[in-house]
């Protein structure tokens, strides 16, 4: 009688260790494996996640202007306060992003809890680079970048899934707290697909 409850407990522990890691897998299909056509799916999928108002709010290339984009934000339009986020991307020339976007503690999971609340994440909240330029921008732009070593940082498919997993805006934007829409998928089915397009060739609509 006692058995069934043991492994009951037992399973409780363990789902609950496993609820509080946010163990990603990076693991590359083998090469030749993902089709270019498989690779243009996984692609138009990765395009759904950078075009979200998550992702391409910061990622707004040359503008230095953050955007307020998405359901909670009704109209689309630039960041209110004229916010500016100058060359150093982090507002240090007008108002730093970390005046009001101050930095959360790693383990405190209720720090986005508040509606209209400046988002915190457990590192600097800046704009993403000039290159990465993606409010807006069509697929076969967003592509062209993402494989392009000269305006991605240097990296290749592998690379771009371990930046993925080790940027911590990126596990806010799939669980961002206070109302807002996550971005779709998941960090995990993203990296797959990133990996899948890699090894498809990194292929774009344009092709
Ligand atoms: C004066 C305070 C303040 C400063 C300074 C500030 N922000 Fe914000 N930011 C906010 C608030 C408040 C919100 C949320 C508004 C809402 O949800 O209605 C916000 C939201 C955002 C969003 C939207 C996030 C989402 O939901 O997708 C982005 C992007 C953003 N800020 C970027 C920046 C950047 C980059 C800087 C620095 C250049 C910056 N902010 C500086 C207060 C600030
Ligand atoms: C708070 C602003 C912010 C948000 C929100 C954000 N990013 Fe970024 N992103 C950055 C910054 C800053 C960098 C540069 C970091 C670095 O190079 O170490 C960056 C770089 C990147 C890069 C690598 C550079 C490149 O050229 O592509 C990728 C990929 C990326 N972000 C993906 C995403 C995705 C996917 C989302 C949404 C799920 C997202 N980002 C949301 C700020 C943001």
């Amino acid at each position: 009688m006692k058995y069934p409850l043991l492994v009951a407990v037992i399973l409780g522990m363990g789902s609950a260790v496993l609820a509080r890691e946010t163990a990603v897998e990076i693991v590359p299909p083998a090469e030749g494996s993902v089709s270019v056509e498989d690779g243009l799916d996984a692609w138009s999928r990765v395009y759904e996640v950078t075009g979200h108002p998550r992702c391409a709010n910061c990622h707004t290339g040359p503008s230095d202007r953050p955007m307020w984009s998405g359901p909670t934000y009704g109209e689309t339009r630039p960041h209110g306060m004229n916010i500016q986020a100058g060359e150093s991307r982090m507002g240090i020339e007008n108002l730093q992003c970390s005046t009001c976007h101050t930095t959360k503690d790693e383990d405190w999971d209720n720090a986005n809890d508040i509606p209209h609340a400046a988002p915190r994440v457990a590192m600097g909240w800046q704009l993403a680079p000039v290159e990465a330029d993606w409010f807006g921008r069509s697929t076969e732009e967003i592509c062209a970048q993402l494989r392009d070593p000269d305006r991605n940082g240097g990296r290749t498919a592998i690379d771009l899934a371990e930046h993925l997993n080790h940027d911590l805006i990126l596990h806010w934007a799939w669980s961002p707290g206070g109302g807002r829409e996550p971005a779709p998928y998941s960090l995990q089915e993203h990296i797959n697909d990133i990996l899948a397009w890699g090894v498809a060739g990194m292929p774009c609509p344009q092709d």
